[in-house]
């Protein structure tokens, strides 16, 4: 049996625990990350690529982000195709010269990784069996696992849940004190990754009658679209040309316009959903990113919300646990969610207005959603609430 002692311990290497590890360090709090999957596994996994105004600037001041300075896409605006026909909303002139970066969510992982090594804070991979003990009222919690046939032990004075939506430590909630919300949508996202250069500078979101696709892209030579398929969908069912043909289609046949096409290198489905956690601490244990709160991808707003959440986390707890003062850990639950839900709002409509659900084609509901696209292409205020929400929202902390 070893012990370890940590002011924090994290549950989770994805971006929530990486960058609240990170943003500890720099307040002078020791912390511990324990991760179930191999590192490998968590570099390797591909997920979404857009970063926020104010997500990309936390990353650069935090020191992790120099690759990210050097390689990033910045994006002055994005682009609708409905039914085949192209749009453009400015990003910088409605939000204040405020841009986005295409960055993929594992380059983010695999350079926060690095750098949390290089600075001597420890990563567990594979660390199996994760438990969570005395967070409720006791005043020292402490986490336990197993690692190469050994348990372990870390104590602790606090411990967060940045261990997704599948982890153990919102689990480890007594149901009877949290409320869970939660909305699914009857279809998913067939995404690939493309050898290709990208067709456009900029993403593309499409409303067509035959559903959503998405233009997006890693770099001058990678590309990484995706299309809206019914929920039982297997991929087999989406060869190559298959898929190439429909992306065209969704994305701009009728303008004479077509997509790049190239080698897909990885394909896959995913279903769309929508969750929140209130509140998102119990006693000594707070939850962060995923691990709290699900958004349909179709906002871009998953690892925004992540380094938000750990932004006021690792303020509230360097304040406690430097400063004897409780205040903002009191309020982390309340000022999260305030952001959290303004996101599932703009996710959910966002998904609303560009998704057709199979058989909706012709429809009272998809003659709203029409019309709600073209008011936002066609009014500079609609559109200032548009781009404010995509940018990101101001932070409280
Ligand atoms: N023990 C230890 N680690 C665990 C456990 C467990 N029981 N369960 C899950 N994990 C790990 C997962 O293997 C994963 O690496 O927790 C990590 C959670 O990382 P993410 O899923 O990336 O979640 P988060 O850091 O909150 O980032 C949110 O990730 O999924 C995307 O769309 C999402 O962009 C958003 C971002
Ligand atoms: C992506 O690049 O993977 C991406 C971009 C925008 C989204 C979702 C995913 O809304």
């Amino acid at each position: 049996m070893a012990n370890q002692n940590v002011d924090v311990c994290i549950i989770g290497c994805g971006p929530s625990g990486l960058m609240l590890s990170r943003l500890l360090a720099i307040k002078g709090l020791s912390s511990i990350i324990l991760e179930r999957s191999k590192r490998a596994h968590v570099e390797g996994r591909i997920r979404a690529g857009v970063l926020e105004h104010g997500a990309a600037q936390t990353i650069i001041d935090s020191g992790m982000g120099e690759r990210l300075k050097a390689e990033r896409m910045l994006h002055d605006g994005v682009c609708f195709a409905i039914d085949g026909k192209q749009a453009r909303v400015s990003l910088t002139a409605y939000a204040e010269g405020q841009q986005i970066s295409v960055y993929g969510q594992h380059e983010a992982v695999r350079d926060m990784i690095a750098f949390t090594l290089e600075n001597g804070v420890e990563i567990v991979f594979e660390a199996e069996d994760v438990a969570l003990h005395d967070f409720e009222t006791g005043a020292s919690p402490s986490v336990t696992y197993q690692k190469d046939g050994r348990e372990h032990t870390v104590s602790c004075k606090y411990i967060a849940g940045c261990d997704g939506f599948h982890g153990v430590s919102r689990k480890s909630m007594p149901q009877e004190k949290i409320k869970e919300f939660h909305r699914s949508f009857p279809f998913g996202w067939l995404g690939i990754l493309a050898k290709a250069e990208p067709a456009t500078d900029e993403l593309i979101y499409a409303r067509h009658k035959n559903g959503f696709a998405l233009y997006s892209m890693r770099s001058s030579t990678l590309s990484r679209l995706y299309l809206q398929v019914p929920l039982d969908t297997d991929v087999a069912d989406w060869p190559d040309e298959k898929v190439w043909n429909e992306l065209d289609l969704r994305l701009g046949a009728d303008a004479g316009w077509s997509v790049n096409r190239g080698e897909i290198i990885d394909k896959s489905i995913t279903p769309l959903r929508s969750f929140v956690v209130e509140p998102m601490q119990l006693g000594r244990l707070f939850l962060a990113g995923d691990a709290a709160h699900i958004v349909p991808p179709t906002g871009a707003k998953g690892m925004n919300l992540a380094i938000a959440d750990v932004r006021v986390l690792a303020v509230g707890l360097a304040k406690m646990i430097n400063d004897n003062d409780v205040s903002l850990l009191n309020e982390y639950s309340q000022i999260c969610l305030r952001r959290v839900w303004k996101a599932q709002r703009f996710s959910w409509w966002m998904t609303g207005i560009l998704h057709t659900p199979e058989g909706a084609q012709d429809t009272y509901q998809s003659r709203i959603d029409q019309a709600d696209l073209e008011h936002l292409l066609s009014s500079d205020c609609y559109a200032k609430i548009f781009a404010e929400n995509y940018v990101g929202l101001p932070f409280e902390v």
